[in-house]
């Protein structure tokens, strides 16, 4: 990684080690972790070693998002570094400036292999991969707030039309993907969109795509902070029979690893004559 790239966050590596070393001295004083309020100032300079400091444990402190601003900066940073950079720069960005602290200390560039499900691998879906990242690092391993993400991405028509104000492609068609897959997700969509994966059209669909799970994530990390969280996933009628002899220690076969929708890529055998 080049100091331009990391110069492109208004972090250079210098900043981002003085960074968590004043967080780590922050620490100490306070006792309180993730709370010194710190936005990588220098005040603390003298302190630096130069030296990375131990991570901050997690979950960090969160303070609750303005929903549609995340969707828009998601939109943004699509076009910066892809899919799961921009979902997870649209959360950090926006926490670095209403809490600070250890979400200073992460370079947004470790999301950039997300994108294309991968490496354009075409596997999981680059922006639910940097939402769960957010999610795991505000809510610590939160089954619920992740399940829920995944089980709304399957379902939900993308992309939603929350964008019309800025986008150049106005009143695009939408697809449910009924999978996390990129693969599923980007292929389902362009054949009924009937372009091209590699066109203009498609990243503006992601684009959108990255602002909508962006949105998404905020607003179940809001409602988890809030203390008013209940988790909503439930397999849809397409499959959820298939799941009471294939998933899971408790059916009568557990033969399968995963919640994806079977049906997507199985037939079933059960309404076979
Ligand atoms: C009542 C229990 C039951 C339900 C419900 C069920 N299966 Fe099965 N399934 C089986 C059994 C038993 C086998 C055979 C297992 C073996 O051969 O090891 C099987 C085999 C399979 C296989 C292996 C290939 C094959 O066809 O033999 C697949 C794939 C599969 N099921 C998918 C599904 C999907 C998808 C659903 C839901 C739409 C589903 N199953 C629902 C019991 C069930
Ligand atoms: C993204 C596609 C995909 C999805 C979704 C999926 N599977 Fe599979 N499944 C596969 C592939 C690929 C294999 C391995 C190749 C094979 O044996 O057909 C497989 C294998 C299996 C097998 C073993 C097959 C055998 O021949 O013994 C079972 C059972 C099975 N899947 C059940 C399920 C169930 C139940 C679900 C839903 C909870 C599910 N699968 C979801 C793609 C998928």
């Amino acid at each position: 990684m080049t100091e331009k790239t990391v110069m492109k966050d208004g972090l250079t590596r210098r900043r981002f080690l003085i960074g968590a070393g004043a967080l780590a001295t922050g620490v100490l004083a306070s006792g309180v972790a993730g709370c010194t309020g710190s936005t990588g100032s220098t005040e603390t300079a003298g302190n630096n070693t130069g030296n990375a400091a131990e991570a901050s444990a997690i979950p960090w402190q969160y303070k609750k998002l303005d929903v549609e601003a995340v969707r828009k900066r998601g939109y943004d940073n699509y076009y910066k570094d892809g899919c799961m950079y921009g979902v997870a720069a649209a959360i950090i960005e926006t926490l670095r400036e209403t809490t600070g602290g250890p979400w200073n200390t992460i370079p947004m560039e470790m999301f950039a292999y997300g994108e294309g499900g991968a490496f354009g691998w075409g596997t999981l879906c680059g922006a639910l991969n940097g939402g769960l990242a957010m999610i795991n690092l505000a809510a610590g391993k939160n089954a619920d707030l992740g399940n829920d993400l995944m089980g709304w991405y399957t379902e939900n028509p993308f992309p939603s039309d929350k964008h019309e104000a800025y986008t150049s492609f106005k009143n695009q068609i939408t697809t449910v993907s009924k999978s996390p897959l990129c693969h599923a997700s980007v292929t389902k969509w362009t054949e009924a969109a009937d372009v091209r994966v590699s066109s203009d059209e498609r990243k503006e669909r992601c684009a959108k795509l990255t602002g909508d799970t962006a949105a998404k994530v905020a607003e179940l990390l809001n409602k988890a902070l809030e203390g008013q969280y209940t988790s909503t996933f439930k397999p849809s009628a397409e499959y959820i029979t298939c799941m009471g002899c294939h998933q899971g220690k408790d059916s009568t076969l557990d033969s399968q690893q995963g919640k994806m929708n079977c049906v997507s890529c199985h037939e079933d055998h059960t309404k076979k004559s």
